[in-house]
């Protein structure tokens, strides 16, 4: 975020009825997924509770692979062989960066400024330009005075909020946010749109799986609604002037 003077580079990224299963369960969590994901869109992801909407997110980060069925990301097949290459791995997680539910999993440094440092570390940046992005982001993020915490004891907030500037500031083209206002007050939840806003004006492909109907009404361009039985069952396209285009649309989209 906000480091775009460079523009977004376009992305896609496809399911073609994608099936799996967790292993030792017969039972299908993700059943015939079509779906295609593209820059500059904002969708999110609706349906009850263990409809799939974490699974297909495991999926789309490469942390678990289809069954049956092809996930393409940039054309290139994702699968347990493309993730174990180093070099594909560390390209990909340049372009695809993600909230996870619970932001309990996802921060495991010594302090909030380590956080953000970290995930530019990665990228091989130099250290002053880490320097002065982990300043920006703290600052951004309202996270200056508690830089020098531990992430395990801070708020559930205060976490969601160092998970977020961490990611933002890695600045991928592709962001998955799984319920990125769970567990937010009011005004935290305000504050996390806003950011959310901030990055759909820059053209970033935005992936969410809510269950807040206001804020995917506010955010979305598509619509994907799931079902229990853990398929895709209508896209929902938002217009300009906030109406609906329904395209009632079967599994096999
Ligand atoms: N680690 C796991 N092992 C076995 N089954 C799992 C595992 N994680 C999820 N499931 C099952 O897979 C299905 C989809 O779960 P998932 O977590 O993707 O749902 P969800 O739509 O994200 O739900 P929620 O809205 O509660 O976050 C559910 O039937 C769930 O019980
Ligand atoms: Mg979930």
């Amino acid at each position: 975020m906000a480091e775009s003077k460079e523009k977004a580079v376009p992305v896609r990224m496809e399911l073609r009825h994608v099936c799996f299963s967790y292993p030792n369960t017969m039972q299908k969590a993700l059943d015939d997924i079509s779906l295609v994901f593209e820059s500059g869109t904002c969708y999110c992801i609706e349906g009850p509770n263990g409809c799939g909407k974490s699974t297909l997110f495991r999926i789309l980060l490469g942390l678990d692979f289809p069954d049956t069925g092809e996930y393409l990301f940039e054309a290139r097949q994702i699968t347990e062989k493309t993730m174990k290459s180093e070099s594909f791995r560390s390209a990909f997680y340049r372009k695809i960066g993600f909230l996870f539910q619970d932001s309990e999993i996802q921060l495991f440094t010594a302090s909030v400024e380590e956080e953000i440092a970290f995930g530019l570390e990665q990228l091989g940046k130099p250290e002053e330009e880490i320097r002065d992005i982990t300043e920006k982001y703290l600052r951004m993020f309202g996270l200056t005075e508690i830089r020098g915490r531990a992430p395990f004891n801070i708020s559930g907030g205060e976490k969601k909020r160092t998970a977020l500037a961490a990611v933002c500031a890695m600045n991928p083209e592709v962001l998955v946010m799984d319920e990125p206002l769970a567990g937010l007050d009011e005004e935290g939840q305000a504050w996390v749109t806003g950011m959310i806003q901030r990055l759909k004006q820059e053209g970033h492909l935005l992936i969410i799986a809510t269950h807040n109907r206001p804020f995917a009404e506010e955010m979305a361009d598509v619509h994907v609604k799931m079902d229990r039985n853990h398929h895709v069952t209508e896209l929902i396209r938002g217009t300009a002037d906030g109406q609906k285009t329904e395209e009632n649309k079967k599994s096999n989209l």
